[in-house]
């Protein structure tokens, strides 16, 4: 199949891609940059041993966007691309709602346009909220608790209503838990610019000896040993996620929710100590105050993608911290700094295929 992955140089989406590719699907990637880099499809397109097209466009611009989705034609849409950091949409609301909510609305419309009306979407368990109705069930009440979550909840109601007004619309949403790991090779990982906000990339830093220590924000939850529990999953397991949801949605029309969790949760200080033995290096912590709107525990319910994709999570925490030491032991400094001023679409299809080593302005 022809499919548009937006936000295809990312983490998540970097490893999709390559499965996709894996698979024999022809992939078009649509992705601003702001958060990866043009490195990393180069690598995937290697990996993969096959080549892929490559836009480097703002969901923001609309014209730009239409045109291409228009030029691509594609015939399914997995759309990753947005903001995640959960603690920046609290400072910045207004970033975030523009870039996920009115970026995702620019890209259904120009779907509609260029007659693709099938779209996987990049949705998250934040979406629940601070429930306390573990294991999160599909069907457990969504109360997104910052503008981040909110707006994956928005971007959730809109496709619903799309679903009930047009039934040709062919639409999955999926829940992330906590997506953690690389893919095996250590070529492509996750590339937190700045300081990770999240646990296992910042574990990560400690153990290559970048960062001092681990704050372990709480000690006092009411879990086993006092600190946060997450169903933390293997970005691989997510990526293949997408591929059975994909496959669904070929003959059922309508709109699809799923969560991608293992269902099993893990703790702060078990991931720590996973790192620290599976790295042979210290990982030094510090248990400190809870951090605002972190809930105790959080894990899926995962029977719903099993008993209706045939989809379940293959990788334990044990691998998922091997292969995320292998990523980042490989690359301390994640991928070399992304040449943002990627004017000229050409040099960005000759980088990607390995043709020329930069990308010239
Ligand atoms: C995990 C646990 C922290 C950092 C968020 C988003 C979610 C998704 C994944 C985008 C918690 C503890 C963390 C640290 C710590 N993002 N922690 N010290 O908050 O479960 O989920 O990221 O898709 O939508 O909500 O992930 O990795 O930030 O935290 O003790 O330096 O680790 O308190 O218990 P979270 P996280």
């Amino acid at each position: 199949m022809r499919i548009l992955v937006t936000g295809g140089a990312g983490y998540i989406g970097s490893h999709t891609v390559l499965l996709l590719l894996q698979e024999g699907h022809q992939v078009s990637v649509i992705d601003n940059f702001s958060n990866s880099s043009p490195e990393s499809l180069r690598r995937v397109a290697s990996l993969a041993g096959r080549s892929l097209d490559a836009y480097h466009i703002d969901l923001l611009d609309a014209e730009s966007l239409a045109q291409a989705v228009g030029e691509i034609k594609p015939e399914a849409v997995i759309h990753f691309a947005g903001l995640k950091a959960v603690g920046e949409s609290v400072a910045q609301p207004l970033k975030y709602y523009k870039n996920n909510v009115v970026g995702t609305l620019n890209l259904l419309e120009a779907m509609n346009k260029a007659e693709c009306r099938t779209i996987v979407f990049s949705s998250s368990a934040t979406v629940y909220g601070e429930s306390t109705d573990l294991p999160l069930h599909e069907n457990t009440l969504r109360n997104a608790t910052n503008p981040y979550g909110r707006t994956k909840l928005h971007i959730e109601e809109m496709l619903e209503e799309l679903a009930a007004s047009d039934s040709r619309w062919h639409i999955a949403n999926l829940r992330y838990f906590n997506p953690v790991g690389a893919h095996e090779s250590g070529l492509i990982g996750e590339d937190p610019q700045g300081i990770p906000n999240n646990l296992m990339p910042f574990v990560a830093q400690v153990a290559i000896g970048k960062r001092a220590e681990v704050q372990v924000f709480g000690g006092d939850y009411l879990t086993a040993d006092g600190t946060g529990v997450r169903d933390y999953i293997h970005v691989l397991d997510l990526a293949t996620g997408h591929l059975a949801a994909l496959d669904y949605l070929s003959n059922s029309q309508g709109v699809h929710v799923w969560n991608l969790g293992t269902g099993a949760g893990s703790s702060v200080l078990e991931v720590i100590d996973a790192f620290a033995r599976i790295s042979g290096r210290p990982v030094p912590y510090r248990i400190t105050e809870r951090r605002p709107g972190d809930v105790a525990e959080s894990y899926a319910h995962p029977e719903k993608a099993r008993l209706d994709l045939g989809w379940k999570a293959e990788r334990g925490l044990e691998q998922m911290v091997a292969d995320m030491w292998n990523w980042q032991s490989n690359n301390p400094d994640g991928f070399p700094e992304a040449n943002h001023q990627l004017v000229n679409a050409k040099s960005l299809q000759d980088f990607i295929r390995g043709s020329s080593p930069t990308i010239t302005e």
